[in-house]
């Protein structure tokens, strides 16, 4: 794995690709203040996932899940787009990123001014019912917690893919439609420990595509990383966009 000592091999393989998308994980929003998971400062440092991410512990104790929602929720609400999440809005406007995989439910990519956004994990600013699907767009923590469906009054959870259950099935076939068509792939903030998203970069190089990695630290999917450029996405992606815009 190369570690890039300049950003002209990244910029060469991005204009050389004809069909570029890129993967996205926590690590792009830690610079909005938005914690990652196994960071140092992660979430699943200080709470385990299955005490709080998984259907039996809803089942337990929707009300336990629903405050820690409510206060990542909040959190969400007041945090902006970073440069990182704005240079992937950039790169699709350019017409040069085709699709922009994310496995954050944070939002912050449409924010930015992302369009062609396939959110594998959900979206935590949509609440739905467990019961009749009727789904809610949350502006705001719900002040009842846990919080009713008003069509069936049934629970309402948490829009997103908590672990042992299956991705939304649209965004999956989106996913490997888009992953099969990739010549290119930029994977940005993301340990990539976590199946079936993990596999995305794998499935790329596997297909001979060019795999572009810019991360903090090495991740799982480092080992086969065409172009390794650690540093925080909030100030190397920039730097790639206006090398990008100089040679267009
Ligand atoms: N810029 C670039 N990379 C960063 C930055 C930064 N500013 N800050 C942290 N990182 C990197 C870390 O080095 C780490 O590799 O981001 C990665 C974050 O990894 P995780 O916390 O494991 O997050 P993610 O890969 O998105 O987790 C996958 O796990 O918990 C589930 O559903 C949840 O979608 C999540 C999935």
């Amino acid at each position: 794995m190369p570690i890039v000592e300049t950003l002209e091999d990244v910029v060469e393989a991005i204009l050389k690709s004809r069909y570029l998308i890129s993967l996205t994980g926590a690590g792009i929003s830690a610079e909005s203040g938005i914690p990652t998971f196994r960071g140092r400062d992660g979430l699943w440092r200080k709470y385990r996932p299955e005490d709080l991410a998984s259907p039996e512990a809803f089942r337990n104790n929707p009300k336990l899940i629903w405050e820690w929602y409510s206060w990542r929720i909040s959190m969400i609400i007041n945090a902006s787009p970073n440069p990182a999440h704005v240079s992937l809005a950039r790169l699709e406007d350019m017409g040069i990123l085709k699709a922009l995989i994310t496995q954050n439910v944070d939002n912050l990519h449409e924010r930015a001014g992302s369009k062609n956004i396939i959110k594998l994990h959900g979206d935590i600013l949509t609440a739905r019912c467990i019961s009749c699907g009727y789904k809610k767009r949350l502006d705001a923590p719900p002040e009842e917690l846990p919080p009713k469906c008003p069509s069936c009054g049934e629970l309402l959870r948490p829009d997103v893919v908590w672990f042992g259950e299956p991705l939304p099935t649209e965004a999956l076939g989106a996913a490997i439609i888009h992953t099969h068509r990739a010549d290119a792939i930029l994977v940005i903030g993301t340990s990539g420990v976590v199946y079936p998203a993990g596999a995305i970069p794998y499935t790329v190089r596997e297909n001979g595509g060019v795999v572009i990695e810019i991360n903090i630290g090495e991740s799982a999917i480092t080992p086969i990383a065409d172009y390794f450029v650690r540093g925080k996405a909030g100030e190397v992606l920039p730097k790639i966009l206006d090398l990008i815009a100089k040679k267009l």
